[in-house]
Parts: structure tokens; sequence; C-alpha cells
């Protein structure tokens, strides 16, 4: 079957089919993990409920949540909720701190992520027999081996370069002139750069389409993507525990925040003080429940994701806004909570800085100080009141006063894979 047909969404689905459909699914994830997870079992014992307390999709609210803390608790494989036999393959994110956090897929959960990826490749814009440069790592990170098996799946030619010697990226890009890339969007702003420095035009490079993810970014960055390359730019979210990359992807026809699966996810967003559901619109944490994952499905799995639900636009499935950032990755900068996902924003409006930039946070006395590094811009150089200007924005934004230094094109370290942009010298203060 062609593969376009094999991994859309039923287009004969309406929205009363949709919710069924995640019902029946929902009933029978439940059931699933009662009778084969101990640490599930304990947990809806523990609060009441079984899988029969469950008649209508609301009810899920009556079911406890799952963290990252109960995934470490169980380290390595207490969640699976099947034989480890029957587990075709583990990946495992590192986090930066304590033990890594282990998923597990058999082999039809493998069938249905590639699935998803090749529907999110679809959506992009992407066809069978493109070629598709995956620059995200492989290895036990989900992005490289999600988006391989997922190009394969559309029936494209993958390029499994993997993360890492920039300067090849670009050359098999020039020899092998793939369509599209897949990688993180810091990751795609070194491999501009190198197309900078070798003097070769990335406007008259192959590329396409981008499908961008594994780490925030903004707007601002889509429109410098976009014009840099004469590309389309589009926005693919997931995460190892839920599943991996292609838990929700943009359109390319509207690029107004990614679509989620809702076939195969369950979404909800919380307060995340209070733990209560928030309606579809409102902000607050994103919560998933796998709805047809056997080696290791997830329920209520908090994702610490800041955003909110909106309609479906190109189909009947709600979408996520753009996510501004992590729970986690928040500052709070003299009781200002400030995501770096807002300074990047920022110094884009300024045309003679380059969006990579260091944020410093330190203490010396009893107050926050905030440093900023900015790279200028490597074709725009930046004028006399560009760092005065950077200054005022932040300011009068997000409302934190903070010293900026420009530094030269190149000094700040790239990432090949996720970027870090703080450096939070206050604990050890
Ligand atoms: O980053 C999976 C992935 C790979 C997604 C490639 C997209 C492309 P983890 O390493 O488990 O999995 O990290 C998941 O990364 O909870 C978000 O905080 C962040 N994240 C992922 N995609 C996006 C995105 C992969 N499009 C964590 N926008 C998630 C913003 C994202 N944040």
């Amino acid at each position: 079957m062609n593969p376009e047909r094999q991994y859309r969404l039923d287009p004969a689905l309406d929205l009363a089919g949709l919710r069924a459909l995640q019902l029946a699914r929902l009933r029978d994830t439940l059931g699933h993990v009662y009778a084969h997870n101990a640490h599930y079992r304990a947990a809806f014992d523990a609060a009441g409920v079984s899988p029969d307390d469950l008649r209508a999709l609301s009810d899920l609210a009556r079911f406890p949540f799952t963290t990252k803390a109960d995934l470490r608790a169980n380290y390595p494989f207490g969640l699976f909720s099947v034989p480890q036999a029957e587990v075709a393959r583990l990946h495992a994110s590192s986090g930066t701190t304590g033990q890594p956090t282990v998923v597990g897929y058999t082999k039809a959960d493998l069938e249905t992520w590639a699935g998803l990826v090749a529907r999110s490749i679809f959506a992009a814009g992407g066809k069978p027999g493109m070629k598709v440069h995956i620059a995200y790592g492989y290895g036990l990170f989900t992005g490289g081996l999600g988006a391989h098996y997922g190009a394969e799946a559309a029936g494209c030619t993958v390029i499994p370069m993997s993360g890492g010697q920039t300067e090849k990226q670009v050359q098999l890009i020039l020899d092998f002139k793939p369509e599209i890339i897949m990688v993180t969007p810091s990751y795609m702003l070194a491999i501009l750069d190198e197309f900078r420095r070798i003097g070769v035009d990335p406007r008259s490079s192959s590329l396409r389409i981008g499908i961008f993810g594994a780490e925030p970014w903004t707007h601002a960055m889509r429109l410098e993507i976009e014009a840099a390359f004469d590309l389309q730019a589009v926005d693919i979210y997931g995460l190892s525990e839920v599943m991996g990359p292609g838990v929700a992807s943009e359109f390319a026809g509207d690029r107004s925040g990614p679509t989620i699966w809702e076939d195969h996810f369950l979404p909800e967003i919380i307060d995340p003080e209070t733990g209560a559901v928030l309606p579809d619109g409102e902000s607050g944490e994103l919560v998933f429940t796998t709805l047809t994952k056997q080696a290791m499905p997830v329920i209520r799995y908090r994702t610490r994701d800041l955003t909110r639900l909106m309609p479906g636009a190109q189909t009947l499935l709600r979408r996520i806004d753009k996510i501004i950032g992590r729970s986690d990755d928040m500052l709070i900068i003299r009781g200002v909570n400030v995501f770096p996902s807002q300074i990047e924003e920022l110094v884009l409006r300024c045309p003679g800085l380059a969006p990579h930039f260091e944020i410093e946070l330190s203490r010396p006395g009893r107050l926050d100080q905030v440093k900023i590094q900015v790279e200028a811009s490597p074709t725009a150089p930046p004028g006399p009141g560009e760092q005065s200007r950077l200054v005022a924005l932040i300011k009068e934004v997000i409302g934190v006063t903070a010293a900026v230094e420009i530094v030269p094109p190149g000094y700040l370290p790239r990432s090949t894979g996720k970027r870090q942009h703080v450096r939070d010298l206050r604990a050890r203060a």
C-alpha cells in the first residue's frame, strides 16, 4: 500500500468516532497495565481506582499521574508491561543527573512509532522517494533511530548521518542533495555556520523541508532558519517516555503548532501546582496517556512541558502551542520567571546579533545577577546601539536587568544535539 495512505488517520473518522476509538484504546491500556505491571497495580489500588471505573474519557482524571521519579524508582525495567523477552529495543534518556530513564518497545510498538514518524514526514510535505538527511544523534537517544525508521517507513531514501562532524554534514548535503533534513534547530544553526565558513550560499542547497525538534525553539528562530536556507521548517515534538519523536508534528500548510497524533496519545493539560485538569486553551503542564503502546504504556505521564491545547486545524486532532519551555528549565531571576526561549526571541529582534547565547546566573551578594553573552551576527555586524538595545528589550519585555556582552561570531561552544543555554552558578555560591 502507498505509505501515505497506510499511516494517515482514517479520513472517514469524525470527532465522535475518534473519541470512541480513544475510549476503547484507553480501556485496553488501563486493563493491560493493571494486569501486567506491579507499579501501576499498586498505584491504582492506592488511589482506589480500577480500570472498570473508566466509563468516559473524563474518568481518566481519577487515575494517578506517572512522573519521572516513578521511572527512576523502577529503574531499569520496572515500568514494562510485557515480559522482557518481548521487548525488541531499549532506549534511554540521559538527563543531566542521576540514573537514565529507560524505555522499551515491542516489535509492534516499533512499527507504530515508525508509522507515526512517517505520518509526521508526510504532514511536513515529504513524499516517498525523497532523500532525508538525519542529523539527530543515533544511539540511546530516540531522535536518530526514531527519525530513521520513520523515514524508511515513509518510503524515503535515508541518509543516517547522526550528529557531529559538521564539515562532513555539509559535504554530504552538497553531494547527496537531500530534500529533507531532520535535526535539532540548534544544530541546524551550526550547519548554517559551516555553510558560511566554506563560502557556500545555504539557499543554493537542495534542502526544502526541515523537521526540527527535541528542544524548545521560537517562531523567530523558525523565520531565521527558513530565510537562511530557503526551506520550510516544521516543529516535531516527542519524548522518550511517551515514544520518541512523532508524538505530535506540524503540517507544512499552516505551521500553526504540532498536531497531536491523538489516535495514539491522549493529551491533558493540568495545573502544575494542583494537578487539576484545565480546559482546552488554558496554559499548563502537558500530560500524556499512551493508547496503543504494549511494552511500556504510560498513564497520565507528566511531561513538565508547558503549553496549551488548541483545536484541530488541518485535521480534527488537537494541536499543542509551541512549547515555551519545561517547568524545570524555568529560571527564577529575582522572582521573575524567565525561559531561555524568551531571551532567544529578543536576541532575534536585534538584527546585528546571532541566536547563539549563554545566560550566566550568579549571586555575588544577596541579589541574582544575570550576564548574557551573545554572538555578533556573522553577516550583519552589530551597530554601536545593539548592546543597549538588547538590554532595554530584556528590561522592557521580561522585566529583569541583565548585563549583555557581545562576543565575536563562533565564540560560544556549539552543541551537536540539544543545546544548553544556561550556566547557573547560584546554587554553588
Ligand atoms: O527529544 C524526542 C525527539 C527527538 C523529539 C527528535 C523531536 C525530535 P527526549 O530526549 O526524551 O526526547 O526529550 C523530550 O524534549 O519533554 C521537551 O521538553 C523537549 N522537546 C522535544 N521536542 C520538542 C519540541 C526527544 N518540538 C523533551 N519543542 C520534551 C520543544 C521539545 N521542546
